[in-house]
Formats: C-alpha cells, sequence, structure tokens
C-alpha cells in the first residue's frame, strides 16, 4: 500500500503525467485481463498458445531438461496459465521431475491459477510466490538446481528497453549455466494489427485503462470522476511501441484524501499509463547484450505474429 501511495502520487505530481501499468492487476484487472486475452483483435495470447500447442516437443527439446534431473519451472508473470499448461502437461505425461514456481504481482491470479491447476493437473507441484519480478530474481539464487524461467506474453513489453536490459542481466547474473530462458514476445507489425488489439470493439481495454483510476480512488481515497477521461492508444510502425493514455476530457481538479493533496488537468492532458513494446531480432539481441545469453531456439506461430526465444545462460560466473 505504501509504494501504491508513492508511486501514485510521483507518477501524478510529474510532467507529464504517469501510472505505472503494474498497478491495474488488482482483481477487477485481473478479470479483464482475462477478457482481454480472449478478445478477436488481442491477437498476442492466441500466437503465442498457437506455439505452445503445436511445437510443445521443439520446446522440450530445446529446454535440454533431462527426465531424471530435477528442474526448477519458474514462471515471471505467470497470469491464468493458459499456454504453460501445455507444457507443464507434455512434461508432466512424460514423467519429468520438477516444481513449478509461478510469480507473479497479484496474489489473485496465483491463487487462481494454483486452483486450476489442482483440478487439471493434480500430480503437478505448484509452489507460488507473490511479488515484483525484480525482487523475485535474488531468491533465485537460493538453489543451485537446473532452472527453467519462463517469461511469457511479451510482459517483457510492458518494460521500457533500459528496464527490460537491466531485467535481462540481472536475470543471467542469477542463473547458472545451461540455464534457460524462455522468452515470449509481440514481434513488431503494421499499425492496423496492433491497434486494434489496444483498442478493442467490446471496449474492454478502455475500462482496463480507466479501471486504474477507479482503484486510485478506493486505495486513496480518491473522487476522480472517471467517465471524465477517455482511453487513447497510440502506436507508430518505425518505433514499434503502443502506448497506452488516460486523457482528461475537461479542466478539472481531482483531490486524493489519503495522500492530502490535489492534482490539476488541463483539457486534453495525458496521463502515460502504459507502453507495449513490439520487437524484432535486432531489438532483442541490444536487450541481451550485456548479460550472458545465447538465443539457442526461435519459433514463432503461422502468422509470424509471435516469438519463443529459447535462451541459454553462458558461463561466466554471476
Ligand atoms: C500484460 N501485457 C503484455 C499486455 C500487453 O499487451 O501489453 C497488457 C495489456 N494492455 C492492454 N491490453 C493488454
Amino acid at each position: 500500500m505504501e509504494q501504491f501511495k508513492i508511486d501514485i502520487d510521483s507518477g501524478l505530481s510529474a510532467v507529464p503525467k504517469t501510472l505505472p501499468s503494474k498497478y491495474f492487476y488488482d482483481k477487477i484487472g485481473d478479470d479483464l485481463f482475462v477478457q482481454i486475452m480472449d478478445l478477436p483483435e488481442y491477437y498476442l495470447t492466441r500466437s503465442e498458445l498457437e506455439i505452445f500447442t503445436t511445437q510443445t516437443q521443439q520446446i522440450i527439446d530445446a529446454l535440454e531438461v533431462k527426465p531424471d534431473t530435477y528442474f526448477e519451472l519458474i514462471e515471471l508473470g505467470a497470469g491464468d496459465g493458459l499456454k504453460t499448461k501445455k507444457l507443464l502437461e507434455a512434461l508432466d505425461k512424460q514423467h519429468y521431475k520438477f516444481d513449478f514456481f509461478p510469480v507473479d504481482i497479484s496474489q489473485n491470479a496465483l491463487d487462481t491459477l494454483e486452483d486450476r491447476l489442482k483440478t487439471e493437473l493434480p500430480t503437478i507441484s505448484v509452489k507460488k510466490k507473490q511479488g515484483d519480478y525484480f525482487q523475485i530474481l535474488a531468491s533465485l539464487k537460493n538453489t543451485h538446481h537446473p532452472k527453467v524461467v519462463l517469461f511469457l506474453g511479451s510482459n517483457m513489453g510492458n518494460m521500457t528497453d533500459a528496464t527490460a536490459t537491466d531485467f535481462i542481466y540481472e536475470l543471467s547474473k542469477n542463473l547458472c549455466e545451461n540455464d534457460k530462458l524462455l522468452l515470449g514476445v509481440d514481434l513488431m507489425k503494421p499499425a492496423s494489427i496492433v491497434l486494434p488489439a489496444y483498442n478493442d470493439s467490446a471496449g474492454i481495454t478502455r475500462q482496463f485503462n480507466l479501471n486504474l483510476l477507479h482503484r486510485i480512488n478506493q486505495e486513496l481515497d480518491g473522487n476522480f470522476l472517471v467517465e471524465s477521461f477517455s482511453h487513447i492508444p497510440e502506436y507508430t510502425e518505425e518505433e514499434g511501441i503502443a502506448r497506452s493514455f488516460l486523457v482528461s476530457n475537461s479542466k478539472q481538479t481531482v483531490e486524493l484524501k489519503k495522500l492530502n493533496k490535489t492534482f490539476e488537468f488541463e483539457k486534453g492532458e495525458k496521463i502515460a499509463t502504459e507502453i507495449s513494446r513490439k520487437y524484432n531480432d535486432k531489438i532483442i539481441q541490444k536487450i541481451i547484450q550485456g548479460a550472458d545469453f545465447s538465443i539457442t531456439q526461435k519459433l514463432t506461430d503461422s502468422k509470424e505474429y509471435f516469438v519463443n526465444y529459447i535462451l541459454t545462460r553462458g558461463k561466466n560466473e554471476g
């Protein structure tokens, strides 16, 4: 809660105003995101699910895990686990020995996932970890078992390239030789495909973005008139970054009682709420450049919308 207060205060005091996208994911936000993943315009989940469904064995082969050697399967930002279930099922069928560690910022998402796996794949051992990805990294070093880290769904795309570079570097430092990172990212493509994914006709993404203001009202005793803000997504093909904004429809003042503060909004003023980066090999190579990882496999869906890279940790000590 304290960190939430600090982050919202500094985001709304900044010029231009900004709010961290990680705060989308309260109970309502989790539910909305599950609906987003099912939207006809939101191709990302379907494309990655296709890779996990049709190329499961290629993934397992590239992970170079051995049926008789225990390993830890760690998923950063586990969400609803739909894609991972395909991999878990296949590993289980082939009698691999592993524990599954889903990591998520949302306790609610973790509990839902655990309940689901208990009924759908009862033989899998699930050990949940709640927290920020960066906080979790250091705990990876606590054991010396072989590790496979899943970072799927283009979750990395919600970080700036600088943050993603730091993150991948820290991750590689906390892994050992031959450990694997399965990195799923959305590929650069025309705006006619990307923009609708962030501006769906049913208005779910709009609700998802605006829910951030509802959450602030609730947790910081605020009086945002949520309907006086619009959801505006932007995407430029050259840059390859989808950006979501909340735009004030009028000049207005908002009070957040728990901060003892008011914030002024001009008509048309934007709050940046999210970036969703799209990638190509060159951008990925640049991000992993300083880290001790090399790309050892690359799998794409039939439309080449999405890619799953398998990165192998090199020899350098962390
Ligand atoms: C979780 N993340 C990868 C999603 C994305 O595509 O950036 C979040 C999202 N935002 C709007 N729609 C989906």
